[in-house]
């Protein structure tokens, strides 16, 4: 899980590649590196550490040339080092290898390469790459200009695992290869120069013009042409896609954050989310062939996803079941994947995931396909990895979540199942024309609820600077709550290091109870008002041993209950109950958001995370 840019063209390449690493940082930011073609000789830069390192190496070695790669890693085999930092190079110094991915099979191929002579100093999966592309490199006879690319096909064909790969090698100073296997690649086309990247904002500001390499496709590219190779390496042709976002859409625009920007975009996140899906009568997914017939054959449907999105998949379940009597499971995609789920052709998948690159929500989805589940993807980014193995796919259209902790993906991701429910719901004529066109008027109403409850800021921030020298925090809810709480509760853990747990409002009396000590922080969250009773007599439970409360209730809830009893109360607007956690999370993002900053802690790039989780 890695960050890969390249550039091949007329400028200084060092300066175009150290700026498009920067916007890759929260891809991986132990390491950073770069090689460049200069006098027909391979230059490496790389040390240990943030891009900013490699940024000042850059300033302080004037690389003239204007061919070449570029890293941020995030260690998976190795230890962070220079050594271990890519771009890594055959021992003559003759191919240079930036990887994104795992090569599974590197032992077996460091032994083999051994065998040969080779000597590799790194303790990567990577570096037999370069050397292996050099072995068939030698033993390649023709002259012609696609030796090296035999050469590096031929080395692909031994590689087991997933890998986006970009290649100089120093005979070919005018050219570069690309190539990858489940992880992601996209190539840009400006005028007479080309970028390569693992995502689209990080050359955003250069080119909107892309073409999405599939697996097991080369590009090799000069600075005014790209000729794409099938695995046979027969010529094709392939259309480049054009994006509508611009290169503002991926920068911070004033805020100093990611996290902080990305939280403020959700009432726009939420309108592009809806977007032309509610006009008119009914629900559109003009793309999703699904008809009655079909539908009403579905005994089951499963959500899989990871991390964040598996919670907003929590948050749509009830929905789902509401709306078309279906009965739905929520699973974590590296569990699925494992346990030989029951499924079969009378079931529909739906996966969740903002990057579309999560490598177990990937194999869950080929797994579901093998046992002839209809297969549906949800994501943000499009042309990413998993909408190329589902059958249907369905863009969030959130715009670039760059910071590692998601938020504006998550709350879209809520909206956009909601959606599917209703277009399921309608199809199969399943729920009561009321109910349904409720929920129409309360998603249009979502990006307004959400401005308003972004008023709530400064009083979040009052509650941080008390909360952030907590060393637990415990989350509760019921229903649809306890699924936000969840969410909230991931938030609070990833970026301010807080231990916190969630608990079901009742289920702290079989046993959690006994944490609960003086002075303790207990966070609830309250929005269903059949329930009020019920969840606020389990806080009162909490609060004659000792514990301070937060709650965040809905408007209604709030005139439902003693205030007096709790430390804070935050209030947000009343929407659906199937709606309410895109409204309750903001805060509770807001809360973990400012606890990290009085903290001082990187809230966009949080130790041992990254941003997209392409390896197992
Ligand atoms: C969210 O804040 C996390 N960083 C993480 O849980 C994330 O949601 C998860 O890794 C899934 O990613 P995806 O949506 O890109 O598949």
């Amino acid at each position: 899980m890695c960050g890969i840019v390249g550039y091949i063209g007329n400028q200084k390449a060092s300066s175009i590649l150290v700026n498009g690493l920067l916007k890759l940082e929260y891809r991986g930011y132990d390491s950073a590196g770069l090689a460049t073609i200069e006098n027909g000789k391979i230059e490496v830069l790389k040390d240990k550490g943030r891009v900013k390192n490699l940024y000042e190496l850059e300033k302080k070695n004037n690389l003239t040339g204007t061919v070449g790669i570029a890293h941020t890693r995030w260690a998976t085999h190795g230890m962070p080092s220079k050594i271990n930092s890519h771009p890594h190079t055959d021992e003559t110094n003759s191919i240079a290898v930036v990887h994104n991915g795992i090569i599974e099979n590197y032992i077996e191929l460091k032994k083999f390469l051994e065998e040969k002579g080779y000597n590799l100093v790194s303790d990567t999966d990577t570096e037999v790459i370069p050397n292996l592309i050099h072995y068939f490199y030698t033993k390649e006879t023709g002259n012609d200009k696609l030796k090296i690319l035999r050469a590096v096909k031929n080395a692909c064909d031994k590689l087991v695992g997933s890998f986006a790969l970009e290649i100089l090698s120093k005979d070919y100073p005018d050219n570069m290869i690309v190539v990858r296997k489940d992880s992601p690649l996209v190539i840009g086309k400006g005028f007479d120069e080309i970028y390569i990247a693992s995502d689209i904002p990080a050359i955003l500001s250069y080119t909107r013009d892309f073409y999405l390499l599939d697996n097991l496709e080369f590009a090799f590219l000069s600075r005014d042409s790209i000729k794409f190779y099938n695995n046979n390496l027969e010529k094709f042709q392939k259309e480049a896609t054009s994006i509508s976002w611009n290169a503002a859409s991926s920068d911070k625009n004033g805020y100093e954050d990611y996290m902080l920007k990305e939280i403020y975009e959700q009432p726009t996140a939420i309108r592009e989310t809806i977007g032309s899906r509610l006009d008119g009568e009914n629900c559109n997914f003009y793309e999703l062939n699904l008809d009655k017939k079909y539908l009403s054959s579905v005994n089951q449907i499963y959500i899989v996803a990871c991390g964040t999105a598996m919670h907003a998949g929590l948050s749509v379940k009830p929905t789902i079941e509401k709306l078309c009597k279906i009965h739905t499971q929520v699973d974590i995609a590296s569990e699925f994947r494992y346990k030989d789920p029951l499924i079969d052709q009378n079931t529909l998948c739906i996966f969740i995931s903002q990057s579309g690159e999560t490598a177990d929500t990937i194999a869950a989805l080929k797994l579901s396909k093998k046992k002839k589940a209809t297969t549906i993807a949800v994501t943000n980014v499009i042309g990413s990895s998993i909408t190329r193995e589902a059958d249907y796919s369905i863009y969030t259209h959130a715009g670039p979540e760059i910071a590692v902790a998601s938020t504006k993906a998550y709350t879209s991701q809520i909206a956009m199942l909601t959606l599917l429910a209703i277009y399921f719901a309608e199809t199969l004529d399943s729920a009561s024309k009321d109910i349904i066109q409720t929920l129409k008027e309360n998603l249009l109403e979502l990006p307004s609820k959400i401005e308003e409850t972004l008023e709530t800021i400064d009083q979040i921030k009052d509650i941080s600077k008390t909360m952030f020298k907590e060393k637990d925090v415990f989350y509760l809810g019921r229903g649809i709550d306890y699924a936000t709480a969840e969410e909230a509760c991931l938030k609070l853990k990833e970026i301010s290091y807080i231990h916190s747990e969630t608990y079901a409002a009742g289920e702290l009396k079989h046993g959690t109870i006994a944490l609960i000590e003086e002075g303790i922080n207990v966070i609830g969250i309250i929005t269903d008002s059949n329930l009020v009773k019920k969840t606020v007599s389990n806080i009162e439970e909490i609060i004659t041993r000792g514990a301070k409360t937060t709650i965040v209730v809905s408007t209604t809830v709030s005139s439902m209950i003693d205030k007096s009893i709790f430390d804070n109360i935050i209030v947000v607007p009343d929407t659906s109950i199937f709606l309410s956690s895109i409204v309750t999370v903001v805060p509770l993002q807001l809360l973990a958001y400012y606890i990290s900053k009085e903290k001082g802690l990187d809230v966009d790039k949080p130790r041992n995370l990254a941003k997209s989780v392409t390896v197992e």
